[in-house]
């Protein structure tokens, strides 16, 4: 197998479904270079290859797993692969055969075993393996797909970003965070210091670890970062949803190391730290698509009991792809301007009237547009009508509360959990789970500028904002666009314009995983 360095192809499926099932050899899908072949001769194997029951691809794309060539070499296969573009990023791997290879699967009528004659060489100077695209500095110039090659250093990196940031050492952990999202772009696993040749976003220390890991296989930083106790009590700490960094911090010099030492200890807590105590056991636990699309449902219900015509999106993590969450965000709106005006007070009573809520806590919209531009530039992203909360969802039908069954259920004699109840965290298991799910409400007017705001990665929106300001002089936030050359505001009303307002190619969510 090959690695192929190359972005994948946006382009019609070349078999259908239907034609797949159809042929004998639903795995494969095989792909005809025309390059030195010439189109009859294509047009002819094409067609054998599916009379005999082979599933042959008309145009390339990222399904197909045999690409067969005649009278090429592996490194000419390979350059032509490269200039397939556009897409998201999901590095594939196929096999670049000789026709030879072919004709004998034809003879056969089965896809024969993969020999070494049959394989095209590729020459041993080793062709540039970062694609021009993953070099750019910022994170929102690169494609940054969920899966990537280098799992290990980059939770490694990772772990030692969220560490400085628990140390309250932004520049740091922002810089570690930089330098994991470079690696996920990289079309395959680093395996020398040689293959990082030319990276930007690559500090001393970053390099210091991967060359450490690279060697011995871990880094000793990163492992006594992960099992000191300062790094784990925080980390804990700061788990429970309402506790900051620097309430962790101050618990953690008195003494307190995780969220049971917390509901022991005599600290007075905020209704939003009684809430995370009570319902931690739920909140760590990651929450599933399939969970997120039952919340949405209720969502959905809640807003159009109260605004007919109001539209949710799915934001967040979900929205970039992500099998699960630590939370779940909706963005909601109207589609006309004014509309949307009052209306997370109502959907948050309804959402209690049918006992969906185990806590809510709702900010009030406090944006104002200046005709002199934005007055904090990059950082005015929390202004939106916005309700932090805790939904109660059922286990077993993934309805909210009472709408499916009675709070708590009957599930192994365990007491419901009713919210405002002793500060007992949780221990057994019950027929609801509780979930964190944060609502924004946005104008209409204002929605591609909130929507690319809410859909993250945190990094991409910090270097979305950084390339705005620094490149282009322009304030990014979730509200708006403001151009402080021209002094006036930009206006969209898609993600792709906003893109385009700031001269980027766009990146669509599933690419923005920095
Ligand atoms: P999240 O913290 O929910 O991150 O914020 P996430 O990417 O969905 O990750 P998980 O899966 O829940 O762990 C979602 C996005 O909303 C924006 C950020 O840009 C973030 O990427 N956001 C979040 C804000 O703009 N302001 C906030 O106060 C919080
Ligand atoms: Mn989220």
């Amino acid at each position: 197998m090959v690695p192929l360095k190359r972005r994948k192809v946006v382009s019609t499926l070349p078999v259908t479904d239907t034609d797949i099932k159809a042929t004998k050899h639903p795995d494969i899908v095989i792909f005809i270079l025309e390059r030195k072949m010439g189109a009859s001769r294509r047009t002819f194997l094409n067609r054998l290859g599916r009379t005999k029951g082979f599933p042959v691809a008309e145009e390339y794309s990222e399904t197909v797993t045999h690409i067969v060539a005649e009278n090429n070499s592996g490194d000419e296969v390979q350059a032509w692969l490269e200039t397939q573009t556009a897409g998201c990023t999901t590095a594939n791997v196929a096999h670049l055969l000789d026709i030879s290879w072919y004709t004998e699967s034809m003879a056969t009528g089965q896809p024969e075993s993969i020999q070494d004659r049959h394989k095209l060489k590729l020459s041993l100077t080793p062709s540039p393996v970062i694609p021009k695209s993953s070099a750019k500095s910022y994170a929102c110039q690169r494609r940054t797909p969920l899966k990537h090659h280098n799992l290990l250093l980059t939770e490694a990196l990772e772990l030692l970003s969220e560490n400085a940031e628990l140390g309250e050492n932004e520049g740091r952990s922002v810089a570690f965070r930089r330098a994991a999202a470079i690696l996920k772009t990289l079309p395959q696993a680093v395996q020398r210091m040689e293959d990082l040749q030319g990276l930007p976003c690559l500090g001393d220390h970053s390099l210091r670890v991967i060359k450490e890991m690279l060697e011995y296989g871990s880094s000793q930083e990163v492992e006594s970062t992960r099992h000191s106790e300062q790094y784990q009590a925080l980390k804990a700490l700061t788990g429970i949803f309402g506790v900051g960094v620097k309430t962790a911090e101050r618990w953690f010099r008195g003494g307190l190391r995780c969220p049971s030492d917390v509901a022991k200890s005599e600290e007075r807590l905020n209704s939003a730290q009684q809430a995370g105590v009570l319902y931690h056991e739920d909140l760590s636990q990651r929450v599933s698509r399939a969970e997120a699309d039952a919340i949405g449902q209720i969502v959905e219900r809640a807003v159009q009991e109260v605004l007919p015509g109001a539209q949710i999106t799915l934001t967040g993590g979900f929205r970039r792809g992500k099998e699960t969450g630590h939370d779940v965000d909706f963005l909601i709106t109207h589609p006309e301007e004014g509309k949307e005006e009052g209306l997370m007070p109502k959907v948050i009573q309804w959402l209690e009237t049918q006992g969906v809520l185990l806590y809510q806590k709702t900010t009030r919209n406090s944006y104002l547009e200046s005709k002199d531009g934005p007055s904090r530039p990059p950082h005015n992203m929390d202004r939106f009508e916005r309700c932090f909360s805790i939904f109660k969802l059922d286990r077993s039908t993934g309805e909210g509360g009472p709408l499916a069954q009675a709070p708590g259920g009957e599930v192994g004699g365990c007491e419901g959990r009713a919210p405002g109840s002793e500060l007992e965290p949780q221990h057994c298991s019950t027929g609801w789970k509780a979930v964190r799910v944060d609502l924004v409400v946005s104008p209409y007017s204002q929605f591609g500028f909130a929507l690319l705001g809410w859909t993250g990665s945190k990094l991409f929106e910090r270097e979305l904002r950084r390339w705005a300001g620094k490149e282009k002089n322009m304030s990014l936030s979730s509200h708006a666009l403001y151009d402080n050359s021209q002094r006036r505001y930009l206006r969209a009303s898609t993600e792709e314009e906003i893109f385009s307002h700031l001269g980027l190619e766009y990146i669509p969510p599933c690419d923005r995983n920095a």
